[in-house]
């Protein structure tokens, strides 16, 4: 049997990344994410996970006009976004979100590759505004539309607050969003291959992994790294703080990973951009404290932080409320999930393992009166 968790277990081939926990390396389509991160844009990466290879000027110039047309919301969205509870978690409007687009598209049902691989890249632009409008329309403010001349990053900054991004904001928000893309057969992404494989929809299954991105042991760790930070608040609280947290034998948010039994590569860069984030935005406290936790955490227990870790003080720093981080993170990742449901439709089996029943056999029925 499977060990709990299907730790261990490979479940399928797949030729979209890889994770490796020993080397602490992560692979999209053969690129380690060292090499993207410098040297790419989400975009161009976006186009490698959806296609297999590293886009031409041509083909990235298409791929950012794609995206850049189908970004603008329809009235009815922005008018359904205001009718939904406000007082919703945005990760929980946004799954409701992507749900109702799939409603009102005929291609819905298409079984076929190339109209699903449209509907992926649509989705992706819609996602981005979507949560860029929900956080406007949750603060009472109203939706900033796109504008066409940004990059993906840039834009969704400029449509959450109103104003274009400088330079360092921009660059270091494009390499989040290439950094999360893509992680083999996480829990989201293959709730995303499971739904996919009985030939459901693209939105479904988009919708099924948004609903397993926002538990806390996935996508839901990062607004906590961050409540965590603010309530240490400041460098010379950390080390306390985290070894009481580990006396009452509590999880500590941003640390640990299934795979990875050596830092995360997205954690090395991450805690870069941190530390330069700090510098220019004088908030240098939160790298301080984060590296204390971390020295301590791998003292005490020998456990690396993960991607959710430095991620969090990032988006803090970009100005980013925090309960659009895990969000954020599905907006990144529904590259990922959409890549993976293509890759399951183009060579399909339906997804059913089985379990070890380990219940009692044998019972009989007794008639209702007779029963305790
Ligand atoms: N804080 C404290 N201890 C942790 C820990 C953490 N964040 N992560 C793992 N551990 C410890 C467990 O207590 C357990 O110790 P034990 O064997 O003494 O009981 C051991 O490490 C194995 O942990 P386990 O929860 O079984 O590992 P997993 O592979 O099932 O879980 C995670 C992986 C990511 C769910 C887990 O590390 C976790 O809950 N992390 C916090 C949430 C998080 O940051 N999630 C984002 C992941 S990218």
């Amino acid at each position: 049997m499977a060990g709990k968790g299907l730790e261990g277990v490979v479940a399928s081939q797949s030729f979209i990344s890889k994770v490796d926990g020993q080397a602490g390396r992560l692979i999209y389509r053969g690129y380690d994410i060292q090499d993207l991160a410098a040297h790419c844009t989400f975009e161009e990466a976006a186009y490698l996970v959806w296609h297999g290879d590293l886009p031409t000027a041509g083909q990235l110039d298409e791929l950012s006009r794609s995206l850049a047309a189908h970004r603008p919301l329809s009235e009815r969205m922005h008018h359904l976004i205001s009718e939904l509870p406000a007082s919703a978690p945005p990760m929980s409007l946004l799954r409701t979100c992507v749900s109702i687009l799939g409603l009102s598209d005929p291609r819905a049902e298409s079984n076929d590759l190339q109209v699903n691989h449209e509907m992926a890249e649509e989705l992706e632009a819609q996602v981005a505004s979507i949560v860029a409008s929900v956080d406007r329309i949750q603060r009472g403010k109203s939706p900033v539309l796109p504008e066409p001349g940004l990059s993906h990053a840039g834009n969704f900054l400029y449509m959450l607050s109103g104003k274009r991004p400088d330079e360092l904001a921009e660059r270091v928000f494009d390499g989040c969003l290439t950094l999360h893309i893509d992680h083999e057969f996480n829990a989201s992404t293959f709730t995303a291959r499971v739904i996919a494989a009985t030939l459901s929809d693209i939105y479904s299954a988009v919708t099924g992994a948004i609903g397993a991105l926002r538990g806390p042991l996935h996508g839901g760790a990062n607004q906590r790294v961050m409540a965590m930070l603010e309530e240490i608040e400041t460098p010379d609280r950390a080390e306390a703080y985290l070894k009481d947290l580990l006396a009452k034998k509590e999880k500590v948010m941003g640390f640990g990973h299934r795979v990875y039994k050596t830092e995360d590569p997205r954690a090395a860069i991450l805690r870069r951009w941190c530390r330069e984030l700090g510098e220019k935005t004088g908030q240098a406290q939160w790298a301080e404290i984060s590296e204390i936790l971390e020295s301590v955490m791998l003292e005490e227990k020998g456990i690396h932080c993960n991607v959710d870790f430095y991620s969090a003080s990032v988006y803090h720093m970009l100005g980013i409320p925090t309960d659009l981080f895990t969000p954020i993170f599905a907006v990144a990742r529904t590259v990922g999930w959409t890549a993976h449901v293509l890759e399951q439709y183009a060579d399909n089996r339906l997804i059913r393992p089985l379990s070890e029943y380990v219940g009692p056999m044998d019972r009989k029925v007794k008639p209702i009166a007779e029963r305790q």
